[in-house]
């Protein structure tokens, strides 16, 4: 039976790391997978974290088993900052679960709403290219549009022409900030329409909020979510914690559900629990713990916020840096500066994304996508020469 299976081609981001670290060049440049870097080209483990693992350390006393909505002090502590400290309930209408990192809580996201009846879900491209292979996984069927315009803007009339063209039973997945891979997200005013545009629908709105913070601020990345969630009767929220806590490999998100009222509330997450028991029966417990205990803490709290003040300013320094060198060869850079997180696309062809890493060891995902904090003052130049070598003359 096994050796019917087709070999299946290597994820194609997380390949990239195993060939950056292949390669033995020491100016190397890594753009690619989703981890912030500080301006040394590390990725630390957060004051904030190691503080609250040294109390975990001191104060656990068992390991024993949790339920499979795994630790829920930990679910409750961050639904202020998603849902706004103002009743983060919504009247009882809201309640979370654990997940196994943002990719868990989009999984049993998409799960759910197939379970309720969703077959297709209308999202923008490119977007993360996790999502596609979620929806293809579980046969629910993906009815794309056109995220960004070649003009480095949201395009909105895309957005506006997919949701008039929805059908009832639809669900739309939207990237809650810092859109991966394009940087490009949706200004307040544009959030109003589109809640509005939902409401009017009547379509399921699934929101991915992975980059909470890394943007322009806990409070102003929150405000997508915030705003659908007024104005529909139900929605699904994915969150990671795993870039604004930096607990990559810890798999650290959760899932929230907004229902029409309690009762229905209680039936969705229990199809959420019996999902998550057939998954992965509960989810990893370390990483969840950590972000609680920083979460009730006053001081470890006012650390963590710090720390990720810091990622953003150094990921904007970058963005302007960039911005200012105006044009890489044929590559405009000046968008860069207004785009939001972690990532950003270059409008390089395969070819050039080839040479980039062959002739000059940089490397980025095959889309174009570049992770903005793997640069730094002592690399930038070289990258900007770079672009600019293998862009000139198309
Ligand atoms: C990324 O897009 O690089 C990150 O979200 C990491 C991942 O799992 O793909």
């Amino acid at each position: 039976m096994l050796s019917n299976l087709e070999q299946q081609p290597a994820d194609a981001l997380l390949a990239l790391i195993k060939l950056h670290n292949a390669d033995p060049r020491a100016d190397k440049i890594d753009l690619g997978v989703g981890v912030y870097r500080t301006g040394q080209g590390a990725t630390p483990v957060f004051g904030a974290i190691k503080a609250a693992e040294q109390k975990l350390v001191d104060t656990q006393e068992s390991n024993s088993y949790l339920g499979p909505e795994g630790d829920m002090g930990f679910v409750h502590a961050l639904m202020p900052y998603i849902f706004g400290k103002e009743d983060p309930s919504k009247d009882g209408r809201i309640e979370g679960m654990q997940a196994p990192g943002g990719t868990g809580a989009v999984r049993l996201a998409v799960a759910l709403a197939k379970r309720s009846g969703v077959t297709r879900i209308i999202m923008g491209l490119p977007s993360w290219p996790n999502h596609a292979q979620i929806l293809g996984d579980l046969a629910v069927e993906l009815v794309s549009f056109s995220h960004a315009g070649t003009d480095g803007k949201v395009d909105m009339d895309a957005l506006r022409g997919a949701i008039a063209a929805a059908q009832p039973g639809d669900a739309i997945m939207l990237h809650g900030c810092c859109h991966n891979p394009t940087g490009i997200d949706y200004s307040e005013a544009q959030w109003d329409e589109i809640a509005a545009l939902i409401k009017a629908k009547g379509l399921l709105p699934i929101l991915d909020l992975a980059y909470q913070g890394l943007g322009a601020g806990m409070e102003e990345d929150a405000y997508g979510v915030r705003t659908v969630l007024a104005a529909v009767p139900e929605a699904l929220v994915a969150y990671s914690c795993d870039k604004n806590f930096g607990m990559y490999r810890d798999r650290v998100g959760a899932i929230y559900v907004m229902a029409q009222d309690a009762a229905a509330l209680n039936r969705v997450l229990s199809n959420g629990h019996a999902l998550a028991r057939a998954a992965w029966s509960m989810p990893p417990d370390h990483g969840g713990a950590a972000v609680r205990l920083i979460l009730e803490d006053a001081g470890l709290t006012a650390m963590w916020l710090d720390e990720l003040d810091t990622m953003r300013a150094r990921m904007r320094q970058v963005r302007a840096r960039l911005a200012a060198a105006g044009q890489a060869g044929n590559i405009d850079l000046t968008a860069i500066g207004h785009q939001n997180g972690l990532f950003s696309v270059l409008p390089l062809s395969s070819e050039q994304i080839l040479r980039l890493r062959s002739d000059h060891g940089i490397y980025m995902a095959g889309s174009g996508r570049v992770n903005i904090a793997g640069l730094t003052t002592g690399n930038i130049d070289k990258f900007i020469a770079a672009l600019a070598a293998v862009s000139a003359g198309t």
